[in-house]
């Protein structure tokens, strides 16, 4: 049995994370420290495959004493760092978690990573996977060619900047001590289980309701859509076969603006809820001021983790917006419990009555 110690397992990634390994490795046991935040619930911990597998444990990545007794107590043999304050909007209105959580919390995991390493007998196979995002290489304009491993970090947002922040340390405790650490950015997610504060759940739940479907700008702003199970699958492969000290860009292969994602869930909504009294959905579409330095466009070039791990995404855009609205759909009682959240509500009044239209 292997043990693998996951942080932010209670969220969005994370959480389909732990299912998708204990679904197809049997040979795994799960160790998810996760602290509760607003972003994470046990509601995502719910009818995992085969639970005894999967250890929980509620804490702070900024709790060196708890993370020192988890990895020796565990004999961990791998870290797979998820857990971060993760939206870009939050990072605007209050910065100060993201410094907290992304930098200090990635720097404390990683001490206490680095000492049970020396304190183990530097075990080679032993590995920190840390995970990242695409926001770290900043925006591309519309013909700029796609983001390489090798580009520089231009962050925009206190979120993409506190992202990058933590990179830079991982790659430093790989060049200085030696870490065996492995780094992957990733472009947006979707899928199940994400917080509705993000484009695509909130947008399927508005129009569900017939609220607004507040558009930032223009809307013709591209990001590149991965679906989660297409991540889950990245990151496990590059864990299991890349060799150490290694970064690689994990996307979509598509470029959607805004608009044209809101359009394609409006399409599907009206099919899945041909009885809805907001047929058709596209006319709550509604445009609000622009997010303060809004990041253009993010592309990836995938090549490296196509040719070296041998990984593409199975799922294609429209397969996985379906298979996402029908989750939605068919799990009201996770829906009901994400909203019923007093912070929920609360973030919602703060991010959207400033917002004119
Ligand atoms: P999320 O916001 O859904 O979940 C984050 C989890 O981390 C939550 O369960 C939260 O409780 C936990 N957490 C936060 N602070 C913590 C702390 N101090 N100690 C312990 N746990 C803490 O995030 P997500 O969308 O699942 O993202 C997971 C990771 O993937 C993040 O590192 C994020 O930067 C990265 N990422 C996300 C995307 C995306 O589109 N969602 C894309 C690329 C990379
Ligand atoms: O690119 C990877 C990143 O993707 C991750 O690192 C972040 O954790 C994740 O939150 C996501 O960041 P974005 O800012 O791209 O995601 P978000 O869902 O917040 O917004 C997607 C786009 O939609 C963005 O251009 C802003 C726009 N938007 C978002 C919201 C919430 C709107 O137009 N209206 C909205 O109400």
């Amino acid at each position: 049995m292997k043990n693998l110690f996951i942080t932010g397992g209670a969220g969005f990634i994370g959480s389909n994370f732990i299912r998708f390994i204990l679904e197809t490795e049997k040979s795994v046991r799960i160790f998810n420290l996760d602290a509760l935040t607003y972003a994470g619930s046990t509601e995502n911990l719910n009818d995992l495959p085969d639970p005894e597998r999967h250890i929980f444990i509620m804490g702070d990545i900024c709790n060196r004493t708890l993370l020192d007794q988890l990895l020796i107590d565990n004999k961990i043999d791998w870290i797979v760092h998820f857990a971060a304050e993760t939206h870009v909007d939050r990072s605007i209105l209050g910065p100060d978690q993201f410094i907290r959580t992304n930098i200090n919390g990635t720097f404390t995991l990683l001490e206490a990573a680095k000492d049970y390493w020396i304190k183990t007998g530097k075990n080679d196979t032993f590995r920190f996977h840390h995970i990242s995002s695409d926001e770290v290489f900043g925006s591309l304009g519309p013909e700029d060619p796609p983001w390489t491993e090798t580009c520089s970090y231009a962050p925009n947002s206190p979120y993409a900047a506190s992202k990058a922040a933590g990179d830079h340390l991982v790659r430093a405790y790989g060049s200085t001590y030696g870490l065996p650490y492995l780094l992957t950015n990733c472009s947006n997610n979707y899928g199940p289980r994400q917080f509705p504060e993000k484009l695509i759940p909130l947008m399927i739940l508005s129009a569900l309701e017939g609220k607004p479907l507040p558009i930032y700008g223009d809307g013709k702003q591209i990001r590149e859509w991965l679906y989660v199970e297409d991540h889950c699958k990245a990151v496990w492969k590059v864990l299991q076969q890349s060799p150490i000290g290694e970064s690689y860009n994990i996307g979509g292969n598509n470029q959607p603006t805004n608009l044209e994602i809101v359009r394609i869930l409006c399409t599907i909504l009206d099919e899945l809820v041909p009885d809805s009294a907001f047929i058709p959905h596209q006319q709550l579409i509604s445009f609000v001021s622009d997010r303060p330095g809004h990041d253009r466009r993010y592309a990836l070039e995938t090549q490296k983790i196509k040719d070296r791990i041998g990984w593409q995404p199975d799922e294609s855009l429209v397969s996985g917006l379906n298979k996402t609205v029908q989750w939605y759909l068919s799990h009201p009682g996770w829906v009901e419990s994400i909203k019923k959240q007093q912070d929920y509500q609360g973030w919602l009044s703060r991010n959207y009555q400033q917002r004119s239209a």
